[in-house]
């Protein structure tokens, strides 16, 4: 694939910034400033799978040409997420995408916005005496998977099931009467996981299938000398704060779900 910028020059306080988008990671993105967020060993794994599932992915630049912010952004799902520490680039990422669901470690005081936690589980030290009372197994017949991402996390683009698999990215089942009813993907880069997309159908929850499927995945990560595994959790998500908790999982960060406004309210 061909290296394509799309810059845009902007103008303020006499100062000009420069705002590219990137259209291929290994060609065009470059290193990444150390620091822009929590989840820097993931961010370009990140970066390419969205880009490659039809997302798009842009890079701000500080006036003296740093790369001080990023932002992933789905178009399907209407959802991406600014990473950065600079309120400029902030303000400009959060107004590029109206009426869209945007995710930032940058607090904005006067933004509406649901707190999410950062879990964080030491893998060294998670304890491996559970008694599995489900078979666990990694899923990757692609079909099964979007269907059953379909049905469970309709908001979810289609489109990254396969591109998740063809990444490495893992995805954790537990079956009964041979049906998917519980689902966890995980990527891994380096010493580094990230679990996301947990769920248990309804009628199957709080019989310890969620729990069998994390350790399952803490085996796994125990053989792979992963250290860290992380994952994020709204607030008010007593169920899974719960699970979390009760696996030994502490809270290390925060991040924000902001709700940008309309085209019409801005
Ligand atoms: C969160 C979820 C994945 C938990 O799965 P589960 O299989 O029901 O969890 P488990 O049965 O393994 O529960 C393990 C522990 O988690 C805690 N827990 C689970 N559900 C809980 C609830 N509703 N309230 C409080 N604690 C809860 C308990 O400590 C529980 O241990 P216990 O039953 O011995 O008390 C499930 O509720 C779910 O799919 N919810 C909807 C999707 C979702 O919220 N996903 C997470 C997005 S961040």
């Amino acid at each position: 694939m061909g290296i394509r910028i799309r810059g845009r020059r902007l103008m303020r306080n006499s100062n000009i910034l420069q705002v590219s988008e990137v259209k291929s990671i290994d060609e065009q993105l470059g290193d990444l400033p150390k620091g822009l967020s929590f989840f820097d060993p993931i961010l370009r794994h990140e970066a390419k799978e969205a880009i490659e599932a039809g997302g798009e992915v842009y890079v701000y630049r500080s006036t003296e040409g740093h790369k001080n912010g990023l932002f992933i952004y789905d178009g399907y799902e209407a959802t991406g997420t600014i990473f950065t520490k600079s309120r400029e680039a902030f303000d400009h990422f959060y107004s590029l995408k109206p009426s869209s669901y945007i995710f930032s470690e940058y607090e904005v005081a006067e933004n509406p916005k649901e707190d999410w936690n950062i879990w964080q589980l030491d893998v060294d030290k998670a304890p491996l005496n559970h008694r599995f009372k489900h078979h666990v197994s990694i899923e990757s017949d692609v079909g099964e998977l979007e269907r059953f991402m379909a049905a469970s996390q309709p908001e979810t683009n289609r489109q990254w099931v396969k591109v998740a698999l063809r990444n490495g990215d893992k995805c954790f089942v537990v079956r009964i009467a041979n049906r998917i009813v519980s689902i966890a993907w995980m990527t891994i880069v380096g010493g580094v996981a990230r679990s996301h997309g947990l769920y248990v159908e309804p009628q199957f929850r709080r019989m310890g299938i969620m729990s069998d499927n994390l350790q399952a995945r803490i085996i796994y990560l125990k053989s792979r000398h992963v250290h860290t595994l992380i994952n994020e959790i709204p607030g008010s998500n007593i169920a899974s704060a719960g699970h979390a908790a009760n696996a030994g999982e502490k809270i290390v960060g925060k991040i924000f779900l902001y709700a940008s406004p309309d085209t019409k309210s801005l």
